[in-house]
């Protein structure tokens, strides 16, 4: 099965035409995966052979301009700058738009706006090729269903199956060869008192990307079916935090299945470490905090940088000992 199929799939062919109007607008947050996506069962179509969960940072993501245009190709700016046709960034971005080139005459104009680090592990893939999926519904006034939408998006990246919402979100892993069972959907339950806060180290890009990093786990470590097995059991303990609004059991799913996900990645040959000698001291900082009594956690993702994980009521005290973060409410 490749991308166009399942393009074909979901968009029939009275649904690939000409753009129902000039410009296409659409923003999409960025994600924090608290139960994490590392690994693909299928690297064509990005299908992860376990489910996840994150939370979406509602004012923090990408907001993505797209019309077609006159010129002889695609060009793609960023926060203001053109894009090198011969970037990594380009060409990933020039590949899904090779999925919605109706006729080969197309080129596309794409604007994006971000307001995160790109590349820094800190999710801009997720709310680029999300924001980008919804600029083009917005373009062509597909007819889809959110459900559909986030299919196309995770043919981009697959944490950007999870983009298309605010809160908590779950992606569904699948079973399906095709991936149609592949998607993901907000889950109903909030937290108004729960706060995210970046806590950044590094805004240079990550020296091996994840795509390339989670490859290279499933093929080499000895630890990838307990990882699968870890996703999986947290998966259902984080559901039940969040059901029962559960703090410590929230917070401390959230941080070893971040920590077990690094685990896996550091057993890899050659090894895969994200950590700098800063996000170590920092991890050390926050267990003793919690030690002390201070409810924090932490996440990582495929970068140095740590998210903290509290809630409102320790606000002032988790900014009294890292005073260079903004405390985001998730829920406002
Ligand atoms: O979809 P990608 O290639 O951006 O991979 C995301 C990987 C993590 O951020 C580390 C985990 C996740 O679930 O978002």
């Amino acid at each position: 099965v490749k991308k166009s199929d399942v393009v074909r799939a979901i968009l029939p062919l009275h649904l690939r035409k000409e753009p129902a109007q000039a410009q296409g607008l659409a923003f999409a947050p960025t994600n924090i995966a608290l139960v994490k996506y590392w690994g693909k069962r299928n690297t064509e179509l990005n299908l992860a052979y376990t489910s996840s969960l994150s939370i979406a940072l509602p004012d923090q993501g990408a907001l993505t301009k797209v019309n077609l245009h006159e010129g002889k190709q695609d060009q793609v700016v960023l926060n203001g700058n053109e894009i090198a046709n011969n970037t990594e960034f380009f060409k990933r971005i020039a590949e899904f738009l090779n999925l919605f080139r109706f006729q080969s005459a197309w080129h596309f104009n794409i604007d994006i706006q971000m307001n995160i680090p790109v590349a820094a592990g800190l999710a801009s893939s997720a709310c680029g090729f999300a924001s980008l999926t919804l600029a083009l519904k917005d373009l062509f006034a597909w007819p889809l269903r959110f459900q559909e939408l986030s299919i196309l998006a995770r043919l981009g990246s697959g944490s950007a199956a999870r983009s298309l919402w605010q809160g908590f979100v779950e992606w569904h892993s699948g079973a399906s060869a095709d991936g149609m069972d592949s998607y993901a959907e907000p889950l109903t339950a909030t937290w108004p008192s729960l706060c995210v806060a970046i806590l950044a180290f590094s805004d240079q890009a990550k020296p091996i990307s994840s795509r390339e990093a989670m490859q290279a786990t499933v093929n080499s470590s000895a630890l990838y079916q307990c990882w699968v097995q870890k996703a999986t059991h947290d998966l259902a303990l984080l559901k039940q935090a969040i059901h029962n609004q559960q703090f410590p059991l929230f917070g401390g799913t959230a941080e070893s299945n971040a920590l077990n996900m690094h685990a896996t990645m550091l057993s890899s040959w050659p090894p895969i470490c994200y950590f700098l000698p800063a996000t170590l001291a920092a991890m050390h900082e926050i267990w003793s905090l919690r030690q002390q009594g201070l409810e924090l956690y932490f996440t990582e993702d495929a970068g140095p940088n740590l998210k903290l994980l509290f809630l409102e009521k320790d606000a002032s005290a988790v900014k009294q000992h890292f005073p260079q973060i903004e405390v985001l409410r998730v829920f406002e």
